[in-house]
């Protein structure tokens, strides 16, 4: 089949490294980057291929992935066929299943997909990436195509594809704005006049190019966290404070974190436990490390595994509901004063090993706080994070119960009521 398309000098050398297991194709705004992948994606449905694409949004994948494969296909006469319900479209005896970052885990089951295509992949999380990659096996199959197309992340969040980049940067392609021949010279002088020339978002947006940034309300920044040589850290300072994010409602992960003063020591996180095993690992925890005082997600199973545990003398700990009432006016709920606490305590030098719990940082630098419509001061919803990161931030959550354990200490009650019994049936009280 003849089929009449020029090609600009990124998207020829895209297309003709059709045998790469991965490409990485990273440009600025308007380079051609949607055009491409219907290109790639229409070609190889043409031999047959079962595919799979994934879009940031359902509405970015029905309005402009899969619409632009359509009218491409259209114009080549291939007689595409979009099913909206089941989000396919179908040129010629090839398929493809599109998807989006929204719903990360609904992409289960299929297989014999020959390859994928990811649509701004630097903003989508990793589980939609890993979710996808994993359609990617089946008899005859041997390689897997990945072709991940993305203007450069301009947000923290996509830690596994900066990774991706870092470990394979032969499979990198770069294009601009300028790259382009198909847009409109106004349309390039628009965007030089918006972003100005030169300045960091003209080098991100039009010329796409790495720009290391976070979010300007994330209550901790890549730049706030402190090296261990810049910090008073040690592993000896006592005393020891915990705080544990308990699974349930859904979620099958509980995180618990172990803290000095000085910094983090230790995050741990665990499966699919119930109720009794929580518990049982809290009062091991506290016997093992003589932990002084610490804090739990009284949320899902946390009230259970509190009632199991708030007669234990030797457990400290107090339950804390994350919507009750704040100490302090100015913020929403407990919640938020407890994460702003904690990223205070983390700007002012409390230590934590960046390359060691990278899963941590991200879930920190994706929390947002912002001033609420009662001027309250207020930490951006769960399901907010999940959306950008794909996993509900439990490792944060426990670090900042610990946090909130060490600034607010509570007398041990159950403890100081045990030790008083003992001196009174000794005769001392
Ligand atoms: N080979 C081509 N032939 C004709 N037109 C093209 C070609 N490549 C890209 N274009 C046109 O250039 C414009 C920008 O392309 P496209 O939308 O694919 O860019 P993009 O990098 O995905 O943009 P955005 O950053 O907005 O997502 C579109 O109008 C597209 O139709
Ligand atoms: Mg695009």
């Amino acid at each position: 089949m003849d089929i009449d398309c020029r090609l600009s000098v990124p998207q020829t050398e895209f297309l003709r490294r059709d045998e790469d297991p991965l490409l990485i194709w990273q440009a600025g705004v308007g380079s051609g980057k949607t055009f491409t992948c219907s290109l790639y994606l229409i070609k190889h449905m043409l031999e047959g291929h079962r595919m799979v694409a994934g879009c940031l949004t359902h509405s970015a994948l029905m309005k402009t992935l899969f619409s632009q494969c359509f009218d491409l296909a259209w114009k080549f006469g291939l007689n595409p066929v979009i099913n909206k319900q089941d989000k396919t479209l179908k040129v010629g005896t090839g398929i493809t299943y599109g998807y989006s970052n929204e719903a990360p885990n609904d992409v289960l089951g299929l297989s014999n997909i020959y390859g994928l295509v990811l649509d701004e992949a630097s903003r989508c999380c990793e589980a939609f990436y890993n979710n996808l990659s994993d359609r990617l096996r089946g008899e005859g199959l041997d390689a897997p195509h990945k072709r991940l197309i993305t203007s450069p992340c301009t947000e923290p969040g996509s830690e596994w594809y900066a990774e991706l980049k870092r470990k394979h940067p032969e499979s990198i392609i770069r294009a601009t704005l300028y790259s382009n021949p198909f847009v409109s010279l106004e349309y390039i002088k628009e965007l030089e006049d918006r972003y100005g020339i030169g300045s960091q978002l003209y080098r991100q947006q039009v010329l796409g190019e790495d720009i290391a940034s976070d979010y300007l309300n994330a209550i901790v920044r890549a730049t706030d966290f402190v090296d261990k040589e810049n910090s008073r850290f040690s592993y000896l300072t006592k005393p020891l404070y915990y705080g544990v994010d308990l699974a349930g409602s859904g979620r099958d992960l509980t995180a618990s974190a172990l803290i000095n003063e000085t910094g983090l020591l230790n995050i741990k996180t665990l499966h699919k436990i119930d109720t009794i095993a929580q518990k049982n690992m809290i009062i091991e925890d506290f016997e093992v490390d003589n932990i002084q005082g610490g804090a739990l997600d009284a949320g899902g199973l946390g009230v259970g595994v509190y009632d199991n545990i708030k007669h234990n003398p030797r457990v400290n700990i107090e339950a804390v509901n994350f919507a009750q009432a704040p100490s302090k006016d100015m913020y929403l709920n407990i919640r938020s004063e407890m994460y702003c606490e904690a990223a205070q305590v983390i700007k002012d030098g409390f230590y934590i090993d960046t390359s060691a719990n990278k899963e941590l940082v991200e879930e920190l630098r994706n929390t947002q706080v912002f001033v609420n419509e009662k001027n309250k001061l207020q930490i951006i919803a769960k399901e907010d994070i999940r959306k950008r990161i794909g996993r509900s931030p439990d490792r944060a959550d426990a670090l900042v119960l610990a946090i909130h354990a060490m600034l607010h200490p509570r007398t041990n009650s159950s403890a100081a009521a045990v030790g008083n019994k003992v001196l009174a049936a000794l005769g001392y009280v």
